[in-house]
């Protein structure tokens, strides 16, 4: 069994937890894109962990995770975070994270080319999270990347690095700042790809041998379906797929073998940098979003970053579900909702006076769009905790129903706080069965 967990926002829609909670009952836990721009926070008991390049699954020491082809990985992004949560009583051995060797390495000029591309951009600036992860897959795309494999030859490393090198440091000149010293690089990584050595291997394989042996493995998106670069709110993006189909090319897996696909979807929205939000609270509804950035923590977990907030957008979960192929979906934060009056869903777009029920290819389309809504009548209670559906406010239950008829697909679970425990998975859905396998 192959299941595929992805964001149908634009982040942030709370996967750690959901990750979390279905790898007690999968073996191997995989990412297939992205990089250390990812934040996923999992808390379990009294610890909290914020995992950025290793999959949520790392933190049960029973199953292995994988960093697949599809990812940009740093260095030394990677052993902050396994030394950090070794730290906090975890440990992380060869025998449990698989690196691709096909995986892109992130570069110490990727981050200063990401600083010098936002700087140059001034206003019209992505917002990115500065890691270094477009320019990173710019050079994969570009031919000139350097993979995992490619890094462990010494020579190979020092040869891609100078050459490289040369190209960026013309830009980053060019643009006022100081150029980066080849030696200096080599310095720094090398002695990590070294470290990386033994985490490295055909991640593929180590894939199709796991399901051949009957083994249960969980595809973890990062970012989410709104910041896919194909089919997200371009050029407001980020540069990978994580879209269903990223995670057959990210993993390596054949789409075929792909047994079923889990959308993570918020009772809002949030979004971080910049970027078209159709349903964005702004002038008097920002005492709302600041109430819900307090209530939900909607803070950047990498960057603390305040996230920009909005309200339930059904049209553009509709494209996700639609994109994705969502069998379920997992409803996160419900809780965060409790103190509302009333709660508004944007059912629909108006664009020059036109309805319109999909979500337009251009960015700019979307600044002016208006959203209808629908308003809801708030439920006023407490459901922190809650693990029934029949116990929560009735008011709650309709909200909640209401946006499984708007997207079409079921609501297979309901998160109700951030421990594990704090869960409702509801009776004969497509997810029950998944938690029960
Ligand atoms: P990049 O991925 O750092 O290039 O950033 C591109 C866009 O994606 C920016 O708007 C970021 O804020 C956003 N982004 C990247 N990673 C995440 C994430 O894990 N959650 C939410 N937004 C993200």
């Amino acid at each position: 069994m192959i299941i595929v967990i992805i964001g149908a926002q634009w982040g942030d829609e709370g996967k750690g937890k959901v990750v979390d909670l279905l790898a007690d009952r999968f073996d191997v836990v995989s990412r297939y894109q992205g990089g250390h721009n990812a934040g996923h926070s999992v808390y379990v008991g009294d610890k909290s962990f914020v995992l950025r390049l290793l999959p949520s699954g790392i933190i049960h020491p029973d199953k292995t995770c994988v960093l697949g082809n599809g990812m940009v990985i740093d260095p030394k992004a990677f052993f902050e975070e396994v030394d950090q949560i070794a730290e906090q009583g975890v440990s992380v051995s060869p025998e449990r994270l698989k690196v691709s060797s096909r995986a892109h390495l992130i570069m110490p000029y990727h981050r200063a080319l990401d600083h010098t591309s936002e700087e140059r951009l001034g206003n019209e600036k992505i917002g990115t999270t500065l890691r270094g992860i477009g320019p990173a897959y710019e050079d994969k795309a570009g031919r000139r990347g350097i993979r995992v494999a490619d890094a462990l030859s010494p020579e190979l490393l020092k040869l891609r690095v100078e050459r490289n090198l040369e190209e960026a440091n013309r830009i980053i000149v060019l643009f006022g700042n100081q150029p980066l010293r080849a030696n200096e690089i080599l310095e720094e990584v090398s002695p990590l790809v070294e470290r990386l050595r033994p985490f490295v291997c055909e991640t593929s394989k180590f894939l199709a041998d796991a399901r051949r042996s009957g083994k249960k493995i969980l595809l973890e998106g990062a970012q989410a379906t709104l910041l896919d670069v194909d089919h997200g709110t371009y050029p407001y993006v980020t540069s990978s797929n994580p879209t269903a189909g990223g995670a057959s090319v990210g993993a390596g897996i054949p789409p075929h073998h792909i047994t079923g696909v889990l959308g993570i979807v918020r009772t809002y929205a949030t979004r971080v940098g910049e970027g078209p939000f159709p349903t964005e609270m702004l002038d008097e509804e920002e005492s709302i979003a600041h109430l819900i950035r307090e209530r939900g923590n909607e803070y950047g977990s990498v960057t603390r970053r305040p996230r920009r907030c909005g309200w339930f957008d059904a049209v553009s979960t509709r494209y996700a579900a639609e994109l994705n192929g969502f069998d379920s979906i997992a409803l996160t934060k419900l809780d965060v909702l409790d103190e509302l009056d009333e709660i508004k869903v944007c059912i629909g777009y108006e664009a020059n006076g036109q309805r319109i029920d999909t979500f337009p290819a251009v960015s700019h389309d979307l600044r002016a769009i208006k959203a209808i809504y629908q308003t809801l009548p708030g439920w006023k209670t407490d459901t922190v905790g809650t693990t029934e559906f029949d116990k929560l406010p009735e008011n709650a239950q309709k909200y909640v129903r209401f946006l499984s008829e708007q997207v079409g697909v079921e609501i297979g679970l309901i998160s109700t706080g951030p421990e594990r425990d704090q869960t409702i998975v509801l009776k004969n859905s497509v997810m029950e069965k998944w938690f029960s396998v």
